[in-house]
């Protein structure tokens, strides 16, 4: 889920079920809503992800997200709080 607004697009959340996961389809629906909103004029992507978030992280790498930006202690866990990862992407 994402949603385009003027010239940026922000991933909301993706997920893949267990049973079907390191198929590509995290990758390729995410490409597919890049593709999308290069072509509704979007320019630059932005998401954000909590630093535990290994396999997250490594898709966004995986599509040429670059790390910007991290907001300290921003996720709640039962063990303590987690830094979120800010990423962004051009699209052009
Ligand atoms: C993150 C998530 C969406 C990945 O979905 P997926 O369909 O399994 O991902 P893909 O198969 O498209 O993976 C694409 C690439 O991402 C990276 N990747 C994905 N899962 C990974 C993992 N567990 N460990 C390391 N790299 C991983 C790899 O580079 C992978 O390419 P490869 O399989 O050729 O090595 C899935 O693990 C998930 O649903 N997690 C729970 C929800 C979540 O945390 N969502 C993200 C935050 S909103």
């Amino acid at each position: 889920m994402g949603r385009v607004v003027l010239d940026e697009v922000e991933i909301l959340t993706v997920a893949t079920h267990p049973g079907h996961r390191r198929a590509g389809l995290a990758r390729r629906r995410v490409a597919a809503l890049l593709d999308k909103a290069r072509n509704m004029g979007a320019t630059t992507a932005f998401l954000e992800v909590a630093a535990d978030n290994g396999a997250a992280r490594a898709l966004y790498r995986d599509l040429g997200f670059d790390e910007t930006g991290r907001r300290r202690s921003y996720y709640a866990r039962e063990t303590g709080k987690v830094d979120a990862i800010t990423m962004s992407l051009r699209l052009t």
